[in-house]
């Protein structure tokens, strides 16, 4: 199933509209049911507004009505993480998500959100009074 994620996140990562960065991202996301939502980082010429791959694939899986993920590939050319505010995204739904960093050689690693956002801020910070 690595493979498999590592494929669609790097094919779905050719659609990256990029003519600012020139840095293609490309994410596959696996929710439990066995669907697989791709997703691409879309840029803006109001840089602020531009929408990096990972949220693209939750946001499309979330809005088809998945809400439990297993794991997400991302692949760049550097085999690169995750930003900030896409660890804080996706760890909204779930920190034991496990996450695939690959680069344009398939050369991959593997981690979790939990991993990558220690004491996380979630839903459960505020329930704490
Ligand atoms: N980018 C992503 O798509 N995901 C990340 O987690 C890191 C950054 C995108 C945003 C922007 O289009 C380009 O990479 C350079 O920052």
């Amino acid at each position: 199933m690595v493979q498999v994620l590592i494929e669609v996140a790097d094919n779905t990562r050719a659609n990256a509209h990029v003519p600012y960065s020139g840095y293609h991202v490309g994410a596959a996301l696996l929710t439990e049911e066995g669907e697989v939502f791709g997703g691409c980082n879309v840029e803006n010429a109001s840089y602020g507004i531009s929408i990096c791959a990972e949220r693209t694939a939750y946001v499309k899986a979330i809005s088809e009505g998945a809400r439990d993920f297993v794991a997400i590939a991302v692949v760049t050319d550097d085999g690169g993480a995750p930003c900030g505010a896409c660890r804080q995204f996706m760890c909204e739904f779930g920190l034991d998500t496990v996450v695939i960093l690959a680069d344009k050689n398939g050369k991959y690693s593997m981690t979790s959100v939990r991993k990558l956002l220690p004491q996380a801020f979630d839903a459960s910070s505020l329930s704490k009074k």
